[in-house]
């Protein structure tokens, strides 16, 4: 049996860019076109294989991106080992906003704390207006929560940064 380790991972970003389809597609396979904006936060569950030895049980975070919940996310990602900022590759406001997360964690959060930066949405591409993200040394992916691409290479990518205490 392999070992299991406990880690809590945070979603952050502008409120519609997908987070919450993301951990939707990531943890039940699957993608609704009119999710609901998240209020407050949500917590999701799912075990990934880090190597043959070690599985990662991620304790997922996902919070509400909008405005008016903006001074609970520091909760959410106090203590977390790693984090997830989304943003959405057709609204280049909100790869700004992306990057002020990034600034907040950096001074804010754990000073270990895993970052990975993910621009969602590759499914509208046509429409893209950030082109790809040099990502700061981040670990970065495109993702599209409706097709599922590199959802699941964005978690386990993620986990397997994430140090082993
Ligand atoms: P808040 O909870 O308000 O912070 O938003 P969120 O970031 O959780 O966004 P949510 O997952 O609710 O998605 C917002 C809208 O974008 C929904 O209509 C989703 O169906 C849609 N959406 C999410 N991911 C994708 C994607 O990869 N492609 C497309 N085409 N639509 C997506
Ligand atoms: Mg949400």
């Amino acid at each position: 049996m392999p070992k299991q380790h406990t880690f809590k991972v945070v979603l952050l970003g502008e409120s519609a860019v997908g987070k919450s389809s993301l951990v939707t597609r990531f943890v039940r396979d699957q993608f609704d076109p009119y999710k609901e904006s998240t209020i407050g936060a949500a917590f999701l569950m799912k075990v990934v294989p880090i190597d043959n030895e070690n599985s990662a049980n991620l304790h997922i975070w996902d919070t509400a991106g909008q405005e008016r919940y903006k001074s609970l996310a520091p909760m959410y990602y106090r203590n977390a080992a790693a984090a997830i900022v989304v943003y959405d590759i057709t609204q280049a406001a909100s790869f700004e906003r992306a990057k002020s997360w990034v600034k907040e964690l950096q001074r804010q959060a754990e000073p270990g704390i895993v970052i990975a930066l993910a621009g969602n949405k590759t499914d509208l591409s046509d429409r893209r207006t950030v082109e790809y993200a040099q990502s700061f040394g981040l670990l970065f992916f495109e993702t599209s929560a409706k097709t599922g691409d590199q959802i699941s290479g964005l978690f386990t990518e993620l986990a397997k940064k994430i140090p082993i205490a």
